[in-house]
């Protein structure tokens, strides 16, 4: 893989963390446009398995610029919520510029979940987090995110029956 865009100082404002791909706008501007693009030609934003209520919960953990939750908070009920979480804030939209069922935090993916947040979502979602699972072992996240999905949730993930 080659080596990151290195972007001039004067418009980077978030110092190297170590994050291989960055966060500063052009960074924001590239998990943007990929969005559009994976939205394009996958044709849907939550499976259309995936059954939809009135007060739907869903999370997003390492959300970047938390582009997919906005996209989804305009096909869902003004009672539902919805909860972007990443390690960083940096690429989260300004809390003055989101509707109120959409809310951002900071939550590390690999960390203890908050009990406050266990069970408590329909739908957990995660995208392209190759680079930041250590060891290629996904096996922490993927305890995590189903602590944080409700018990009907977790039902929901067994194979269909046909
Ligand atoms: C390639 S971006 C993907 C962003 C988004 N999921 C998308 O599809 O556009 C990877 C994200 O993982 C976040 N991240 C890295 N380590 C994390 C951790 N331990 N917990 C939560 N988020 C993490 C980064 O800050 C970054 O926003």
């Amino acid at each position: 893989m080659s080596e990151p865009q290195k972007v001039p100082e004067e418009y980077s404002h978030v110092p190297d963390d170590g994050y291989i791909l960055q966060r500063h706008y052009a960074a924001s501007a590239r998990l943007n446009l990929q969005h559009h693009l994976y939205r394009q030609s996958i044709g849907y934003l939550l499976h259309p398995c995936i059954p939809i209520n009135e007060h739907m919960k869903v999370a997003d953990i390492a959300c970047g610029t938390g582009i997919w939750l906005l996209d989804l908070a305009d096909q869902l009920d003004t009672n539902a919520t919805l909860d972007g979480f990443d390690i960083s804030a940096d690429q989260f939209p300004h809390a003055s510029t989101l509707p109120p069922k959409v809310r951002f935090s900071v939550l590390d993916g690999t960390k203890e979940i908050p009990e406050e947040l266990v069970g408590k979502y329909d739908v957990v979602r995660v995208s392209l987090i190759v680079l930041v699972v250590k060891d290629g072992e996904p096996g922490g996240w993927i305890e995590n995110l189903m602590r944080m999905l409700s018990m009907l949730s977790t039902t929901f993930l067994e194979p269909p029956q046909i």
